[in-house]
């Protein structure tokens, strides 16, 4: 977590590594701070949001630095809070550093600084690092640039960091070993950022550091890589990025959320297009079509994954099981990490990720790499660690996802899921001809049908308004639908504050039912398909227990609607697209109940989009 931005060229540093920081935001919003050098250094930081930092800066001085660094924090090591915002300072004043990571060996690296008269102010991991590079640069008389490397050489854990030293004013050092860092190469300029977000307005010229490397950046000299581990110089892979300023903006809606909640049709056309050909029964996903041997004989399927793409991935185990008669397991991504998996060659691991550097699904995808496996990556952003550190895989093509709560990501990744499941089934001789047309042909009329759901968000904003005060809420589904329960409470909680279960509909009488009473509302996500009877009698449960019952339906059931209080239509299709459709009301009722109450939607409090610690 934690976004860094850097500056280095002939413009006004403020103002460009300002924007950057917004952007990168949804990395972290607890504290944030920047440092600017045009003569003289000045470090300014604050705990909360950057926008906290520009009040800072309006009293101070800021324009005329041509070189800044800046930093927007998820704690980690030490609460949220002015000391312990970045950037941290070497004792002598002189090097300043940002720093996206964790330094796990800190404590004993600070006892032997200390031992040579370094002192703390901060609580944190990274002022412990900044002080051990300018002890060995002190200590072995070396520059800037080496003395990092040295002193990474003696840093066990995860980085993305900038340094800047005075004593070098026309130069940044930047390193990376697990977090992502992203340089941006313009006309005599540089641009340093956790992702390209900072500066497409600048340059689309892009290098994305690969773990053990470094860079010094100098104004006079240019960009020089090297290896962290044995100081080569390398050369660097400069790539030309597609991103456009206007996809990562609000473009007229209030929050991301929504923008992105609003923007699921488009993003769902996006993901099928070019590769699903429903009259030619063809589904052409290059990273399946590269490897058909491995998808053709694989004896089972290891899906690892966190939170949203989490539930992604139990809906893939009820698809690929049933269209393709392949055992599949979903493990959470930090269980399988520190377990002791059994992974054979010749399985395939299924690593799914919205922001592609999530660092529990990233320590998993590089175990079960060892461990022999084919491993494939479900990601939406291009060119993320997860995405270049597995064999083959497939981008959800979502666009951006800003708002922290997931949404269009989990929609898109589903969408992958099902045109996987369909190439499996057909490359396995599991699935016939009728079901490969059924799914494929709902498949492609859903960003209509969600495109028509969009439009009864005052429906579900109504519903809102009665339930916003709940403490509890209950989501239920059987199926293909439990995930889906799963997902909304997710949804629900993470950005109200409410507390929300989500559970198999007929597992509530093991326990939950006993919290049901007339305060406490269940969501049902009922649907025609699959175990309609089972779950009518699981709601007749609920409803002799008095809750207050909200029922997603298909159009034109009679059943739920009588014993509901409230019914949302959705449209009738095949079993397997059900959550995509009711994740939409979903994402609504969670997004108004949030507003309602008053919450941040898009930055959640204790939140991240990405979480690159473990
Ligand atoms: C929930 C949410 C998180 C993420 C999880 C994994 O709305 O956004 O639960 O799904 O942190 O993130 P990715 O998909 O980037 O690996």
């Amino acid at each position: 977590m934690c976004g860094i931005v850097g500056y280095i060229g002939q413009r006004d540093a403020y103002p460009v590594i300002i924007k950057g920081l917004k952007r990168l935001e949804y990395r972290g919003y607890d504290s944030a701070g920047i440092t600017l050098f045009g003569g003289a250094a000045h470090v300014l930081k604050t705990k909360g949001k950057v926008t906290d930092l520009e009040k800072l800066a309006s009293t101070h001085a800021s324009a005329g630095a041509t070189l800044g660094l800046g930093h927007t924090r998820w704690a980690t090591h030490g609460v949220p809070s002015d000391v312990n915002a970045h950037p941290h300072t070497s004792n002598s004043g002189k090097i300043s550093i940002v720093h996206n990571g964790i330094i796990e060996n800190y404590a004993s690296i600070k006892k032997i600084l200390t031992e040579n008269g370094f002192t703390f102010s901060s609580d944190t991991d990274t002022e412990v690092l900044v002080n051990l590079i300018e002890y060995i640069k002190l200590s072995q008389g070396v520059k800037i640039g080496e003395a990092v490397q040295i002193s990474l050489s003696q840093v066990v854990g995860a980085y993305a960091i900038a340094v800047f030293d005075v004593e070098r004013p026309n130069e940044i050092v930047v390193a990376k070993l697990g977090s992502p860092l992203a340089i941006g190469i313009g006309k005599d300029e540089y641009f340093i950022a956790s992702d390209a977000s900072p500066f497409i307005e600048y340059t689309n010229r892009t290098i994305y550091l690969e773990d053990n490397e470094m860079a010094v950046i100098s104004r006079k000299k240019g960009f020089r890589m090297y290896s962290i581990v044995g100081g080569e110089a390398l050369t660097p892979n400069i790539q030309e990025i597609q991103l456009s300023l206007e996809k990562i903006e609000k473009g007229g809606f209030e929050h991301f959320m929504l923008k992105e909640i609003h923007e699921q049709p488009n993003a769902i056309l996006d993901t099928f297009r070019g590769r699903l050909f429903v009259e030619e029964q063809q589904i052409n996903i290059s990273g399946i079509e590269q490897h058909l041997d491995v998808f053709k004989n694989v004896d089972r399927i290891t899906i690892v994954a966190c939170g949203t793409s989490w539930h992604a991935g139990l809906v893939a185990e009820y698809l690929f099981e049933d269209a393709a008669r392949i055992p599949v397991e979903v493990e959470y991504a930090s269980e399988f990490r520190y377990r002791n998996p059994v992974i054979n060659k010749g399985d395939v691991v299924i690593a799914i990720s919205q922001s592609g550097e999530t660092a529990d699904t990233l320590a998993a995808v590089k175990l079960a790499k060892e461990k022999g496996a084919f491993v494939f990556g479900i990601c939406n952003v291009v060119g993320s660690s997860i995405a270049r550190e597995t064999h083959s895989g497939a981008y959800t093509h979502a666009g951006p996802e800003i708002g922290v709560a997931s949404t269009k990501a989990f929609t898109t990744q589903l969408t992958v899921i099902t045109m996987m499941g369909l190439r499996l089934g057909q490359l396995r001789g599991t699935i016939s001809k009728e079901a490969f047309d059924r799914v494929a042909r709902h498949l492609v009329e859903l960003p209509k049908q969600i495109g028509n759901l969009l439009k009864f968000a005052n429906q579900i904003k109504a519903i809102a308004e009665e339930y916003k005060d709940a403490a509890n809420f209950l989501y239920l589904g059987r199926g293909y639908n439990f995930p889906a329960a799963l997902e909304g409470a997710l949804k629900l909680k993470e950005i109200s504050y409410i507390h929300a279960e989500g559970y198999p509909a007929a597992e509530m009488k093991h326990g939950p039912i006993a919290l049901i009473d007339e305060n406490m509302p269940v969501v049902v996500i009922a649907t025609n398909k699959g175990h309609y009877e089972k779950i009518v009698s699981n709601i007749q449960e609920i409803k002799s227990r008095n809750a207050k019952i909200i029922s997603i339906v298909t159009k034109g059931d009679e059943s739920v609607k009588t014993l509901s209080d409230h019914v949302i239509e959705i449209p009738e299709v095949t079993e397997a697209l059900v959550p995509i459709l009711s994740s939409i009301p979903l994402q609504l009722l969670s997004y108004y109940i949030a507003i309602m109450r008053g919450c941040n939607v898009d930055q959640p409090r204790n939140l991240a989009k990405s979480v690159t610690v473990e």
